[in-house]
């Protein structure tokens, strides 16, 4: 069986910066609450265009990393929980957008954990020999979904779009070397959207009643978070007999740098070896994990060779680990 790995990677951040400070000016809120409390202190909003013009410009820069055109893409997976309709799939759209005629694909509703889930589900394409090039795409705009009325959630969020390629790999030493993902609907009520699905269809009343949105427990799912992530990781460490000294970095889903520093501490892993970005994008949901991966490849400090472990939780609830040996 093939042994897969992640041969490019890409990042689109939209241009518009927006700092903390403009949360301050309407808000009952601080840039100090929202940093101490988050570590985010500005994020991006795309002022035109949808998910799928997130995930296209993500998935040019891979492609062009790679050195190869969109028609020899074979399946284009698409992590969101802002697909730009509910029909067709985004995937559909970045495959027309792209001009990637050769692929067929789908979208996977993993929320925080969309990538991982993509991710562990694009490498099975691989080993069954049927794909060759399979597109994993992580992309949100978290803005379309934002109460930006409301301060608990307003200040956390941003859009993004980020995108791997995974192929076969010759060598069994590299690649995605493992993966566990768990799910517990049972933390539903803590956060999701509720209306505009089948069991709240959208009406006048839905809208005027901001159902729209996301809400959010934040404290609720802050506790879970923290044990989950962690718990995470540390199976993955287990699982493969990494000691911490062995792990070159630690990715996790950029939703709250407490969240991330308690998951490294429980690894035993310094944070100079975490990938960290929150403060500049905030939660983009399905991109923060890629998102780091293209920073940090792309600046020459994620080399060959490194061990790394790549870690989520969100919405469902919904989480899960990946270990790779990086490879290009
Ligand atoms: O990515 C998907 C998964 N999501 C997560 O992992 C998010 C997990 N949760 C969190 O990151 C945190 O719970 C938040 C950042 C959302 C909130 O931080 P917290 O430390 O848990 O604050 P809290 O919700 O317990 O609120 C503490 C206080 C409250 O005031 P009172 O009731 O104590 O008077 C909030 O109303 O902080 C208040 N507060 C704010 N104050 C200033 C909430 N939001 C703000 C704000 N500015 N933006």
């Amino acid at each position: 069986m093939n042994t897969v790995a992640i041969t490019a990677v890409g990042h689109y951040a939209p241009e518009k910066v927006v700092p903390n400070s403009h949360y301050e000016s309407y808000l009952d809120t601080t840039d100090e609450w929202i940093v101490t409390r988050t570590g985010i202190r500005e994020r991006r909003f795309l002022e035109n265009g949808a998910t799928s013009d997130l995930g296209v410009e993500a998935a040019k820069i891979a492609l062009a990393q790679r050195g190869i055109g969109p028609e020899e893409i074979d399946c284009i997976i698409v992590a969101t929980v802002t697909p730009d309709m509910f029909f067709p799939s985004t995937a559909a759209l970045i495959q027309h957008k792209l001009g990637a005629k050769n692929a067929w694909g789908f979208d996977l509703s993993g929320a925080c954990s969309g990538f991982i889930y993509a991710v562990s589900t694009g490498v099975q394409f691989i080993k069954a020999g049927t794909h060759k090039k399979v597109l994993v795409i992580g992309a949100d705009k978290m803005t379309s979904i934002t109460d930006f009325s409301d301060r608990n959630t307003a200040i956390l969020f941003g859009d993004g779009g980020a995108a791997v390629l995974l192929e076969p790999t010759d060598d069994p030493e590299y690649g995605i070397l493992d993966y566990v993902n768990y799910m517990d609907g049972s933390g539903m009520e803590a956060l999701h959207m509720k209306a505009g699905g089948s069991a709240i269809p959208s009406t006048e009343q839905t809208v005027k009643d901001k159902m729209h949105y996301i809400h959010q427990d934040g404290k609720a799912v802050f506790k879970v978070a923290v044990v989950g992530m962690a718990d995470v990781s540390v199976e993955i460490m287990e699982r493969n007999n990494l000691k911490s000294e062995d792990v070159a970095w630690l990715v996790p889903h950029q939703a709250n740098m407490r969240i991330i520093q308690s998951t490294a501490h429980r690894m035993g892993i310094p944070m100079e070896r975490v990938m960290v970005n929150i403060d500049r994008y905030g939660n983009t949901t399905a991109a923060t994990i890629p998102s780091c991966l293209a920073e940090y490849y792309g600046d020459g400090r994620l080399k060959k060779g490194d061990n790394i472990v790549l870690a989520s939780f969100g919405a469902g609830y919904t989480w899960g680990g990946i270990y790779v040996r990086w490879s290009i």
